[in-house]
């Protein structure tokens, strides 16, 4: 199992993804929320552009936002190994997965807690990630919703079935009790207050691995 490592809790964006570099983490998450999507904190694009100057891993882009159009193509100027967007957020899914991967980035969708997995499976062949919400998306620091874990176990089942290729991460509320329910299931886990709360960000990722 990979640790992507999200920065939404951190106060000094600078200071936390330097830190995060020198650890073992795989990726930095990166959440961005724009428009009418989703309330929750906002950092400016204009400040996410910085990120390569404070780390050299590559970036796991989650965009809370259905500006799609306008934030796909800037943050594929960036290091991105994953852009992720919502099913919630557009009805043409086709169109952004065809978008991301004409960058050469690889592409997940992700998935809100209260949404049904059926609404994800006609497009599981086409993406390369499936980003299971563990709470609903804002804020960091929430608590994970126990009802999640029968919904990876099912979308694992239906990659499966399928004999696809596709990870399963899981974002939100993850800490060294929720993941023990999880890991067995899931290829990445995004973990953010977790371990940019604790004292030493190396030993809060390995507790998680
Ligand atoms: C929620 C974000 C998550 C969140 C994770 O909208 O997508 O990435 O910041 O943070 P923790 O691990 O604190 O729940
Ligand atoms: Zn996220």
């Amino acid at each position: 199992m990979k640790i992507s490592t999200s920065f939404l809790a951190c106060k000094d964006i600078k200071t936390c993804v330097s830190n995060l570099d020198k650890t073992d983490a795989d990726y930095i998450h990166v959440d961005f929320i724009k428009g009418k999507f989703v309330t929750g904190k906002k950092i400016p694009f204009r400040k996410l552009k910085r990120l390569p100057d404070y780390t050299t891993k590559r970036l796991d882009v989650h965009l809370m936002t259905e500006k799609l159009d306008k934030y796909i193509p800037k943050f594929s100027m960036l290091n991105c190994e994953f852009i992720t967007f919502h099913i919630e957020a557009t009805k043409n899914p086709m169109k952004y997965i065809k978008m991301i991967h004409s960058y050469g980035i690889k592409c997940g969708l992700a998935i809100n807690p209260n949404t049904p997995i059926n609404e994800i499976e006609p497009y599981l062949g086409n993406v390369d990630l499936i980003l299971v919400m563990g709470v609903e998306p804002g804020y960091g620091g929430q608590k994970f919703i126990p009802d999640v874990i029968e919904k990876i176990k099912e979308i694992r089942k239906r990659i499966l079935f399928h004999k696809l290729d596709v990870l399963i991460s899981v974002d939100g509320g993850i800490n060294d009790k929720t993941i023990l329910g999880i890991n067995n299931y899931i290829d990445i886990a995004v973990a953010g207050s977790f371990i940019t709360n604790s004292n030493n960000y190396q030993d809060a990722i390995l507790l998680l691995k």
